[in-house]
């Protein structure tokens, strides 16, 4: 079996050798081949620039190992298409936070193919290059809700109290910017879907955020929507929820085909739920990789031991690789998976 075809029939529950493996940020400042390209230019210029954003895209198969590419970008890079001004320090600042209605209405929803081409230009070279080996390549956006919470708020925070004052207070605006960021990474999925994406993720990294009576009136439905509108039919759709565990119910009913979760859920008891509706994807801890090999070959056994149940399994972490992470530590999670063999009870 190939890796593509791993992956691919793992999305859709169908039988396999075993689970592939990949890694959520798998190319970044852990790697030192990674900060040594990145020491040349700015991550916005990186993003941008097709070669060097194709050489960080592939530095993680030779490097550690995984057995699929995830397009080199960032949830950010199709945003200023919208009229806003978006910078990294390191993380996203939005220079003029998104609070008022006119600022939400002049909010354009650009053709993604003409403000963003070398996103596209990287799909379709990582493409060609990966075609050989058949290694899977995947595409990925933020979702809604966490694109909203940062150009709301004007960059990270702990708690998101602006935007969640926002919905509370003036649920309309939260809504108007919603449905323009639904119509934005609707067409941006499927442009990369177009461009040679053949699996494609969405993160909503903040969604967890919200009670589940919150998550079901405000996320559900734009994850609905989105699943209901992504070419599904040619790329297998996967959900990322942070912090998620207690809003896993209302993620079944999303409709999507993979649920990514978070470490803090129960892969036991999230395989259990899931029954034949989706396939999991996930979930060790991002600083379990700093533990000695041993106890990281251990867990990621008992972790596809516990979702053995499920109709299918992607083993990665419950959240992106951290900038401290031994390499090593990376290199002995895609070995323990490779060693797994895929069990239904
Ligand atoms: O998975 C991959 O390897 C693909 C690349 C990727 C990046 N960002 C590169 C990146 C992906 C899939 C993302 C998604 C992303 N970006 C999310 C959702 C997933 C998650 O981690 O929760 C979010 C919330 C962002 C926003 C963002 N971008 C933050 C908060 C930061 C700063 C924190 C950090 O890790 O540095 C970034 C910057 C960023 N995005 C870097 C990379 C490699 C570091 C930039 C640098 O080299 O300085």
């Amino acid at each position: 079996m190939n890796p593509t075809e791993r992956l691919l029939r793992a999305c859709r529950g169908e039988p396999v050798d075993r689970p592939p493996v990949w890694l959520m940020r798998q190319a970044g400042r852990y790697l030192p081949e990674y900060r040594a390209v990145r020491g040349e230019v700015s991550f916005l210029e990186l993003c941008a620039d097709v070669d060097r954003a194709v050489e960080v895209s592939l530095q993680p198969l030779r490097l550690v190992g995984t057995e699929a590419v995830i397009l080199f970008s960032d949830i950010f890079v199709p945003i200023p298409g919208m009229g806003v001004e978006v910078d990294f320090a390191p993380g996203p600042v939005i220079a003029e936070p998104l609070r008022s209605l006119p600022q939400i209405e002049a909010l354009r929803v650009p053709d993604t193919r003409e403000t963003v081409p070398h996103v596209f230009e990287i799909l379709r070279t990582l493409r060609r290059a990966l075609e050989d080996e058949a290694v899977p390549l995947l595409g990925f956006s933020g979702a809604p809700f966490t694109l909203a919470a940062y150009l709301v708020e004007g960059g990270g925070s702990k708690d998101f109290a602006t935007l969640k004052r926002m919905m509370y207070r003036a649920p309309e605006l939260l809504r108007a910017l919603q449905a323009r960021l639904t119509d934005l990474v609707v067409d941006y999925l499927n442009a990369q879907i177009e461009a040679g994406a053949q699996v494609v993720q969405l993160f909503d990294t903040w969604a967890g955020l919200l009670s589940p009576l919150d998550y079901v009136e405000w996320v559900l439905p734009v994850h609905r929507e989105i699943a209901a509108k992504v070419d599904r039919e040619r790329a297998p759709l996967v959900l990322y929820v942070g912090n998620g565990a207690h809003v896993f119910d209302a993620m079944l009913e999303s409709g999507v085909d993979v649920l990514s979760l978070d470490w803090r859920a129960d892969m036991a008891e999230a395989a259990r739920r899931a029954g034949d509706r989706v396939s999991l994807q996930g979930n060790l801890d991002p600083c379990a990789l700093a533990a000695p090999v041993h106890e990281i070959t251990a867990r990621v056994h008992a972790i596809a031991e516990a979702a053995a149940p499920a109709r299918g399994h992607i083993l990665n972490l419950g959240h992106g690789v951290l900038p401290e992470t031994p390499v090593e530590g990376v290199r002995a999670f895609t070995e323990a998976a490779r060693a797994v063999v895929r069990r239904r009870p």
